[in-house]
């Protein structure tokens, strides 16, 4: 049987530019737009467009990837990935491919794996992503407003295949009571919890209504693409099992509620039951928020098995245990003259430009702050590490907001934490709550410069922020 899902994939896969695909600009639901790009090149063009997020106001100025917002790039486990990125935005950008283990070189970050693409310029990132799983892409360079301004999109690795699978983006927007947008980064957000949006969606809507298969095993795909907010995420009026933590297969359990900050993705597998509303909610508040309603609609034949393939933990005896610190406040001691930083085309990056340096300071990452515009260089790595070394990090928060603390470039094994709840699993950007120890392990094996960082965009800008190298 062909769903409206595979006509639209197969629709898409014919063109050869995003940008320049009817199909796309019209989703009859709130699914978004869907390309399948296994083994093809495809262009995506950074742009600012207009977008009216409600009927009754004057449309934004959004910086998107396409005609509408947030487009669902899936290929095949195995498949390659092709992606001219063209930049017809003002200022320069890049993507990176978030919680993917590529090579370095196509990591997407400024100055530390690739020169920012210039306003006018191209970049083509290929590479064949080792894992299946829900991933996400996004600028990394001026980001709380790249972000804020809708450059986001999703990268689905499939391997096996449900029913159905919906993928969802929450993102709020930022906007002031005529709905134009807001600041993006707030001193006043930035040295506590962040600026939080003002309009929340889902895949660009508020609280929308999406059509899934009834009688079915459905897959939700939640990516908290926000670069602020920490849901509480729960589904009513369906038993949910956990199926993914950040793309990552594990032993199915059910959901209670699962905080999900900003980078993070849960996968979800819901039986559907034919004209049985589902909701998905953020318990966070007293009152809890829709965001979104499933409406189970046409029967499918029902396949119905939700278990994914799992990846055993790696062993972390023998391994290089440290503990990292997040701080508030200001490092006064950056040293004055790091190191060049190598790129992986063998490039040399000396001065920085200061669109990716931290604005203003406000936090710390192993007592270190990324180095402020004034300092106009990169600091030097937190670590370095051998290939192949083991790594345990013992993340402590003394301070008083939360931080998903995300690593580029590599899947880590959150082993313990000390006050909120949760299973052994892997993930790339694990929350620590206030006061919280975290206990992660990584296996370091993939060559290059790697970023480690808070993704509270506005926690990462002023100063928690870091990387380190793997030689
Ligand atoms: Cu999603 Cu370094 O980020
Ligand atoms: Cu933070």
């Amino acid at each position: 049987m062909i769903t409206r899902r595979d006509m639209l994939l197969s629709g898409v896969a014919a063109c050869a530019s995003l940008a320049g695909c009817a199909l796309l600009s019209e989703t009859r639901d709130a699914r978004l737009p869907e390309a399948a790009i296994g083994n093809r090149q495809i262009v995506l063009t950074a742009r600012q467009r207009s977008l009216a997020l409600l009927p009754n106001d004057a449309p934004l100025p959004a910086w998107l990837y396409g005609e509408q917002p947030f487009p669902v790039l899936r290929l095949k486990k195995g498949e390659a990935l092709s992606v001219t990125l063209r930049n017809e935005l003002s200022e320069h950008t890049s993507i990176h491919w978030h919680g993917v283990r590529g090579p370095n070189g196509m990591d997407g970050v400024p100055y530390l794996t690739q020169l920012p693409v210039q306003p006018g310029a191209e970049f083509s990132y290929s590479f064949v992503p080792p894992d299946a799983g829900t991933f996400f892409f996004h600028p990394h360079c001026n980001t709380a407003e790249q972000m804020g301004r809708g450059l986001v999109g999703a990268l689905i690795v499939e391997d096996e295949t449900f029913d159905d699978d919906v993928v969802l983006i929450l993102k709020d927007w930022r906007l002031d009571e005529k709905g134009r947008f807001l600041p993006f980064l707030t001193a006043s957000g930035a040295s506590r919890g962040g600026s939080f949006g003002t309009l929340r969606t889902v895949n660009g809507r508020p609280a929308p209504r999406i059509a899934t298969r009834a009688r079915a095993f459905v897959r939700l795909r939640l990516i908290n693409a926000d670069p602020t907010r920490i849901a509480q995420t729960g589904i009513d009026g369906a038993e949910a099992s956990v199926i993914a933590v950040d793309g990552n297969a594990v032993a199915p359990f059910a959901l209670d509620t699962w905080r999900l900050g900003p980078g993070m993705r849960l996968d979800l597998a819901v039986r559907t039951q034919r004209n049985k509303d589902i909701r998905l909610l953020d318990y966070f508040a007293a009152e809890p928020v829709l965001l979104a309603t499933f409406d189970p609609r046409d029967a499918s034949h029902g396949s119905g098995d939700a278990s994914l393939n799992q990846t055993p933990q790696p062993d972390f005896s023998g391994a290089w245990r440290h503990t990292l610190e997040l701080g508030a406040g200001v490092d006064a001691n950056t040293p004055p003259n790091p190191p060049p930083i190598v790129l992986p085309d063998g490039r040399i990056v000396d001065l920085a430009d200061s669109l990716c340096l931290a604005a203003g300071t406000f936090w710390t990452l192993d007592g270190k702050s990324w180095p402020d515009r004034d300092h106009k260089k990169l600091p030097p790595p937190l670590f370095s590490f051998r290939r192949g070394e083991r790594v345990i990090l013992d993340i402590d928060n003394s301070t008083s907001r939360a931080h998903p603390i995300h690593i580029h470039g590599h899947t880590m094994t959150v082993l313990s934490a000390s006050l909120l709840p949760r299973p052994v699993h892997r993930a790339d950007t694990v929350l620590v709550l206030p006061n919280e120890r975290v206990t992660i392990g990584f296996v370091a094996d993939n060559p290059g410069n790697w970023m480690i960082h808070c993704h509270v965009i506005e926690h990462q800008e002023t100063g928690m922020m870091g990387w380190f190298h793997i030689s």
